[in-house]
């Protein structure tokens, strides 16, 4: 018999996700199977409460938004971190997983690819958001006290925007760790392209008004404001 336990959490559909021992093609398949698992749940996740920021920010309720922000922070680190467990894998071990992948990619991964899709309507939401409330992004990051809340609620994106690029760093590292850098890829390209994806950035109005406000305090050519995302 089945426990409340069980039945809520669905434990059996859950642990019946994985290869049984029989089945798998060497013992480290199971933690390569579970952290991929493991992964994409976070990301399910991340991009519901992306979704949730978003709605939040367009009915301004602007500290709710900042709050979600700083969950997917939270799950963008966890993400980061798991990468560990399969740092603990042989190059060997890898090699005979990858032989049963096929022609999988993490590539392919759902998750990751609508977190890469999440950034416009956000950025509009956000943009949005300033205007109704008349304050420029340059302005906010002159002068914080203007809008503390507004100020905080940017902050929180460039934490998940930080969050996002060491995951893709960590990942970065386990590749190299586990292939090397120069290894061809299962798509042909080689793991060396993976350091173009670690530099993207989801919000670049929010890096660059901190170069807009760099200008300033150290003299060099002056950098319109429309460059830092409409800031005034
Ligand atoms: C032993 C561990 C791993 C190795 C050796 C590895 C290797 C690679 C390589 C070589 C690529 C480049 C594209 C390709 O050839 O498929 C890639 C892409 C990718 N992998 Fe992994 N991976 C590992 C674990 C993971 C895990 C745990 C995740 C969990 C999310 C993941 C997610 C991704 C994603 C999202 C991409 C696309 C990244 C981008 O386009 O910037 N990988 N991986």
């Amino acid at each position: 018999m089945t426990t409340e336990y069980e039945r809520y959490i669905r434990t059996e559909a859950l642990l019946t996700l994985q290869k049984t021992a029989d089945e798998r093609v060497c013992h480290d398949e199971l933690a390569f199977q579970i952290v991929h698992q493991v992964e994409e749940l976070w990301m399910k996740l991340a991009l519901e409460e992306l979704a949730l920021a978003e709605r939040l920010m367009t009915q301004d309720r602007i500290n709710e938004a900042r709050d979600t922000f700083s969950r997917v922070h939270v799950l963008m680190g966890l993400m980061g971190e798991q990468m560990r467990v399969l740092e603990t894998m042989s190059p060997r071990a890898y090699f005979v997983v990858r032989a049963a992948l096929g022609r999988g990619s993490g590539q392919e991964s759902p998750g990751f690819n609508q977190l890469l899709a999440c950034p416009p309507p956000l950025r509009a939401a956000l943009k949005a958001l300033l205007a109704r409330h008349g304050v420029g992004l340059l302005a906010l990051h002159r002068d914080p006290s203007l809008r503390p809340d507004l100020f905080a609620l940017t902050e929180a994106m460039v934490d998940v925007d930080e969050g996002f690029q060491r995951f893709r760093y960590r990942h970065l590292s386990l590749v190299r760790r586990i292939i090397g850098g120069r290894t061809p890829s299962l798509k042909g390209a080689p793991a060396e392209l993976l350091e173009h994806g670690v530099k993207q950035v989801l919000f670049p109005e929010l890096w660059l008004v901190r170069e807009a406000l760099f200008r300033d305090f150290v003299p060099g050519p002056s950098l319109e404001d429309d460059e830092a995302g409409g800031a005034h």
